[in-house]
Order: structure tokens, then C-alpha cells, then sequence
């Protein structure tokens, strides 16, 4: 993706072109776990935007959401992820009329996603803070909102497990730490709850892959406070 992008960018640079858009991705504006390459392919794209801009010349990247309607997010399994982290598909007369706008705009490269801040800013900040969306109003609200709710198992320093543990004998903390356990894959498989994961099934055979492993890693050490 970074290299065509490049070669077109050489190849017209003598051209004297009203538009030079690139259709870039939020996994480079954002970050998308399992998606590394992907961002950093699409955050070349951005600043190749800029760099024709400074230069005087036309670029405009712009970082989509996922499309609904077709096109490489519209999988039920890409788009169903999506929706559960607050990313909705964008409609793509929406999406058109940005683009409308977007061209010919001051900024060089800007993003245009349909997100549900309140669903996807407390779990992209789980880990560490982001001065970068906490910038949002309605991102810093959530991260706020979803701080000061308790959760059953703690907010992320295993003092709300600990607690649980505490005063158990052996079997009984290893019961409510499989429990803790089973529940958070189910939380993380859309599952409806710990009876629906088998505590002797193997993660893989229970639809685990590198996507949800890492939520799956994420939502645990939320939970024991251990990373
Ligand atoms: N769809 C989204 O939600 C979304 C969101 C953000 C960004 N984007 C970006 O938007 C762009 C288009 O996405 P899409 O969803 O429309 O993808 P898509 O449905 O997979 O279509 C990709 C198109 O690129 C063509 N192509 C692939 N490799 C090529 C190559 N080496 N040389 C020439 N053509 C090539 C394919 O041609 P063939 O059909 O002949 O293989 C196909 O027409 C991508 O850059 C993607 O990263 C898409």
C-alpha cells in the first residue's frame, strides 16, 4: 500500500493535478490491535499527504472507518468486532460527502469514522492513558464515566479480585479464579456468559484467535492487575 501510494506520488509529480487522494485507514490514525503493519502502511499515507502538501501540491489522505455495504471491513466477523469495540460501518453517502469535503480542506489528513466513543475510548485507554482521544469531549467523558464505575472484579489493579480471594481456602480461590477467568472469555467472545465457555476446552477450539487473545490478555490483566 505505502509503495504504490509513493510511486504515484513520483510518477505525477509533474502533473499539474486538482486532487491527489489517498484512502488511508483509522488503523494508523488510532491503532488496531493485530494490525501493526497495516497502521504503519496507512500512517506513511498520512504523512505522504503532508509532504506533497508542503511541497505545493494537491493530497488529500483521508483515514476511513470501515465501510458498510462492501469492501474489505463488510466480513460479518470484521464488522461485528468492530461494532462491539464503538467502530460502526459508514454509510457510504456519508462517507461520499465527505470525501466531497475533505478534498481541497486545510488539512492534508484527516480521519472520518462513525465511533462510539463511549464504547471505544475506556477500553483503548485500559492499558495506558491517550492524551491523543482524551483530547475528544465525549472520549474523556467516557474514559471518566467508565473509571469511576465499579467493576465486579476491580479497575484494573486486582484489588477487587484480591478482595474476592481473600480468606478463601485454596480450591475455593481457584474456583472463583476460573470463574473470573471464564468469564472474561466469554466477555470477549460475545459469549453470554462463563457457563457458555467450558473450563476444559482449549481457548482455539473456542473461537480464541490473535485478535481476541489480545483482548482477551487485556481484559485478564485489567482484572488480576498483572500484566
Ligand atoms: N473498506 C473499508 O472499510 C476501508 C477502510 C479504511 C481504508 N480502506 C482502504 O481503502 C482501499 C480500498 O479498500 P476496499 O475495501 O475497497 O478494498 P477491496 O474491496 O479489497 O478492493 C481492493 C481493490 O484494490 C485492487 N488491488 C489490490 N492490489 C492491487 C495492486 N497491486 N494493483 C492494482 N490494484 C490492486 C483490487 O483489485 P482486484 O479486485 O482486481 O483484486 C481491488 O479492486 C484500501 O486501500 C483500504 O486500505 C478501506
Amino acid at each position: 500500500k505505502a509503495l504504490g501510494a509513493l510511486h504515484l506520488d513520483e510518477l505525477t509529480r509533474d502533473r499539474d493535478l486538482d486532487a491527489f487522494v489517498l484512502f488511508s485507514s483509522i488503523a494508523g490514525t488510532l491503532g488496531t490491535s493485530g494490525q501493526g503493519n497495516y497502521a504503519a502502511a496507512n500512517a506513511f499515507l498520512d504523512a505522504l499527504a503532508e509532504r506533497r502538501r508542503t511541497a505545493g501540491l494537491a493530497a488529500t489522505s483521508i483515514a476511513w472507518g470501515p465501510w458498510a455495504d462492501g469492501g474489505m471491513a463488510d466480513e460479518e466477523i470484521v464488522a461485528w468486532r468492530m461494532h462491539r469495540g464503538g467502530v460502526l460501518p459508514l454509510q457510504p453517502d456519508l462517507g461520499i460527502l465527505a470525501l466531497q469535503r475533505a478534498v481541497g480542506a486545510p488539512r492534508p489528513a484527516i480521519m472520518v469514522a462513525d465511533i462510539h466513543w463511549g464504547e471505544y475510548a475506556p477500553p483503548f485507554t485500559m492499558t495506558r492513558p491517550s492524551p491523543f482521544i482524551e483530547s475528544l469531549p465525549e472520549a474523556r467523558a467516557a474514559v471518566e464515566g467508565a473509571g469511576a464505575a465499579s467493576e465486579r472484579f476491580g479497575r484494573g489493579d486486582g484489588s477487587g479480585l484480591r478482595h474476592q480471594l481473600t480468606g478463601l481456602t485454596p480450591a475455593e480461590q481457584e474456583r472463583v479464579l476460573l470463574e473470573m477467568v471464564r468469564l472474561c472469555a466469554a466477555g470477549v467472545l460475545g459469549y453470554s456468559g462463563a457457563s457458555a465457555v467450558p473450563a476444559e476446552r482449549a481457548f482455539r477450539d473456542l473461537g480464541v484467535d490473535s485478535l481476541t487473545a489480545v483482548e482477551l490478555r487485556g481484559t485478564l490483566a485489567m482484572a488480576t492487575g498483572v500484566p
